[in-house]
Parts: structure tokens; C-alpha cells; sequence
């Protein structure tokens, strides 16, 4: 019994310590730990999707946010979580979020993403947080759209100041 337990657990063990029992992208990022308590780089507002988003990020990324360095470091981590949009039922002229849509990550790792400019990319769709893509060829369709921000190491999103 000893063995068998054993066994199963040197199995599972890859996937503990990939993922820690969370959703794991087909590229094998997972999705990321405490994320939503990171710092808030900007809202977005996209049209097309009615969606509301907030770019986040962890420490090592807010650093590099407002010390303007480029390229961004190894360990930096940009979250963007979007929702559906909705008026406040109390205040219509109020667009707030609704909905869950999707968590996205960019995960800066200049060796081992090298082909993508240096950023891993992950997506997480929807209440179950069902991992995007059917196989790691998934990230060209995130780099090709992140191309036109070249120039800013592939960030869209700048630090939205306060006085
Ligand atoms: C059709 C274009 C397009 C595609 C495809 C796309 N992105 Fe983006 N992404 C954007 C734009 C534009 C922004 C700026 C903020 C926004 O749209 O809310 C952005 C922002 C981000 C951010 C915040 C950092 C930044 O660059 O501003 C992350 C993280 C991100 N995208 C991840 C992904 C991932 C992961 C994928 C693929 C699964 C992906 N993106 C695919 C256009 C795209």
C-alpha cells in the first residue's frame, strides 16, 4: 500500500509542483498565485468585447513600471483579468464590472521564452478558468497581436499615474 502510495504520489508530483492543483496552460504556465492582490498597473476599457480590465502586476513588474526600465526584468509577471461590463442597477451611468471573463499572463523569462520576445504567455477562460489553446502554438496568435508594442518590449499597458 506504502508503495502504491508512493508511487502515485512521485506521479503527481510534477503536476504539484507545476501547478499546485491549479489550471496549467498548454505551455505549461500555470495559473498564477495571489494575482489578484497585485498592485494595479491601469484599467482598460475594450470596446469591441464590452469588456472592463485591470492589468496587474507582481512586485518585480511595478518596480519596472515606474522606473520606466525596458526590457522588463526576469520575474516580472502582468496579469490582465477581464469582465463583462454592466450600469450599476443603482447608478446606470455607472459601467462596472460584471462577470468573469478571463485571466491572462505575461511572464517575463528572456532565455527561456526567447522566441516570443522573451514573455511566456498564458490565457484562463471563464469560471472554471479552462486553459486556452489546444497546444503551445497558442502564444503566436498573444505575440503577433503584441508586436505593435515592439518598441515597449511587448507591454501595451503604461503605469497610470497619480499626482
Ligand atoms: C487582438 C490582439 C491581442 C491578442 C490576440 C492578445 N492580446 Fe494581450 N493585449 C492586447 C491589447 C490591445 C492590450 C492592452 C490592454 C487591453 O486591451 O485591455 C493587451 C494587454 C495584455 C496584457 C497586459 C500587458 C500589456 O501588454 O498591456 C497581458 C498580460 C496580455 N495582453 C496577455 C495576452 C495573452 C496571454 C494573449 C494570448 C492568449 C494575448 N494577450 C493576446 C491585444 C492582444
Amino acid at each position: 500500500m506504502k508503495t502504491i502510495m508512493g508511487t502515485l504520489f512521485v506521479m503527481l508530483l510534477p503536476a504539484l509542483v507545476l501547478g499546485g492543483g491549479r489550471p496549467v496552460a498548454p505551455n505549461g504556465i500555470p495559473l498564477m498565485e495571489g494575482y489578484r492582490a497585485w498592485q494595479v498597473i491601469a484599467p482598460s476599457y475594450r470596446e469591441d468585447k464590452g469588456h472592463i480590465r485591470v492589468i496587474l502586476g507582481n512586485d518585480t513588474a511595478v518596480k519596472a513600471m515606474r522606473d520606466g526600465t525596458r526590457p522588463f526584468p526576469d520575474g516580472t509577471v502582468l496579469a490582465k483579468v477581464a469582465w463583462t461590463a454592466t450600469k450599476h442597477p443603482k447608478f446606470p451611468v455607472a459601467t462596472v464590472p460584471d462577470r468573469f471573463a478571463q485571466v491572462e499572463f505575461m511572464v517575463k523569462d528572456a532565455g527561456k521564452y526567447k522566441a516570443t520576445g522573451g514573455w511566456g504567455f498564458a490565457r484562463f477562460v471563464g469560471d472554471d478558468l479552462k486553459p486556452y489553446g489546444r497546444d503551445a502554438s497558442f502564444v503566436q496568435e498573444c505575440f503577433g497581436c503584441h508586436t505593435p508594442v515592439k518598441g515597449n518590449d511587448y507591454v501595451f499597458t503604461g503605469f497610470a499615474s497619480v499626482p
